[in-house]
């Protein structure tokens, strides 16, 4: 607010109008009236930041001031003899006396003190309605950014049960080839006794070695079970096992292999080898990186399945002394279907890093032209 615009009401029944002239100022406009009824029109038009009145502390004027509320917010400064003064009602508003006889710079002293807090009082109020002001633009945004928000958690949403869906359907695909994968396992090593059989290695096959077939049988169907059961993914059973007793039930099978590509398979399992897992999971996880180590050895290799503690975990190596893997394929041999093989799908190895991080196990490899080793670590269970 500009200062001209700033007024104060002068009362003073005085002819003389000594006090409107002294209360002249660049500060603000100095309104003069002589009675309190032209007084209470003035006050009725416009806003004043202080009214002074002049030795009309009388009845009248006391009554007329007490019940005129709403202008009572407007400071008063009462300039009267000191026994005028007596009997005042002090409700009626008046902020300050000034006895006569008149000091002038009193007078424009206090004036200027009540036109001041008046102004900043109507900066405050410019600054808060400012601030409605732009609370309400901020509410407003607030009120879009919420709808924009809810939109988009929607959409979040939307998309996520779209992603959901699509992994599923990678799933199914990544199943669909993995089945052929785990399926040849078990066929290639029947069919390797039933080879052995039919030349006549093995005379009477064994009831273990049997039994260890339909096992195997049973399990590509059960694959196929599941896949048909809507590409579901396996169930995912762990429990406390013996990693040795794993190896001990699976070794005919790798032996059977080993055989047949006149290979030896060596076992060297030390005790205490319990860690959580799904035996069905690392059955396929020590065949595939058998079959491996068989597959990269000339006839007379030695497979060596060897499991040993250290400190919290449970090792199992799986080392050959075959050709081992070349430097520029290390970064790839993980990948699905990557294969140097003619016959190979590429998925060995992809399945058994994925079955490892399903139990929270690791799987380092070191290899030279000596031959390769494939260390798994498991979390080991006291
Ligand atoms: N012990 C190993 N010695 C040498 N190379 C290996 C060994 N293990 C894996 N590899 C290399 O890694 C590749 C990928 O192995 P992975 O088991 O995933 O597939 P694959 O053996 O080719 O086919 P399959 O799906 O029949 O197992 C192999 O083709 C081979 O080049
Ligand atoms: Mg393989």
């Amino acid at each position: 607010m500009q200062s001209n615009q700033v007024r104060i009401l002068v009362i003073d029944h005085e002819e003389s109008n000594s006090l409107g002239k002294m209360l002249q100022s660049k500060n603000y406009e100095t309104i003069v009236v002589t009675s309190i009824n032209e007084a209470l029109k003035t006050l009725l038009q416009e806003a004043f930041a202080v009214i002074v009145i002049h030795e009309l502390l009388n009845t009248e004027t006391t009554k007329v001031f007490a019940c005129g509320k709403s202008w009572l917010q407007t400071p008063i400064i009462f300039i009267a003899n000191a026994n005028d003064f007596i009997n005042f009602d002090p409700e009626i508003g008046i902020c300050d006396f000034i006895m006569k006889p008149i000091n002038p710079v009193l007078v424009q002293g206090k004036v200027n003190v009540f036109v001041e807090i008046y102004k900043k009082q109507r900066e405050l109020e410019r600054k808060q309605l400012f601030l409605e002001h732009k609370l309400s633009l901020l509410q407003g945004s607030y009120k879009e950014l919420e709808e924009k928000v809810d939109e988009k958690t929607q959409e979040n949403h939307r998309l996520k049960n779209e992603i959901l869906h699509m992994d599923r359907l990678q799933k199914v695909g990544e199943i669909a080839a993995g089945i052929a994968h785990e399926i040849r396992n078990p066929m290639t090593t029947v069919l390797g006794f039933l080879q052995l059989s039919v030349r006549g290695t093995v005379q009477q096959t064994p009831k273990n070695i049997i039994h260890l077939m339909i096992d195997e049988l049973t399990r590509a169907n059960s694959i196929i079970s599941e896949y048909l059961n809507l590409a579901k993914i396996q169930e995912f059973h762990v429990h406390e096992v013996d990693l040795n007793k794993v190896i001990t039930a699976i070794h005919p099978l790798i032996q059977a292999e080993a055989i047949l590509s006149e290979k030896n398979v060596i076992l060297q399992l030390e005790e205490n080898c319990f860690i959580m897992i799904d035996d069905k999971e690392i059955r396929q996880l020590i065949l595939n990186l058998s079959l491996n180590g068989l597959e990269a050895m000339e006839a007379n290799g030695n497979l060596l399945v060897r499991t040993y503690v250290e400190r919290d975990e449970v090792v199992l190596v799986v080392q050959d002394e075959g050709v081992g893997i070349e430097e520029k394929i290390m970064d790839k041999i993980s990948t699905p279907f990557f294969t140097t093989k003619e016959n190979g799908t590429g998925l060995g190895l992809a399945i058994c890093y994925q079955i490892a991080e399903h139990h929270n196990a690791t799987i380092e490899v070191e290899t030279s032209k000596k031959g390769t080793s494939f260390f798994v670590r498991f979390p080991r269970v006291k």
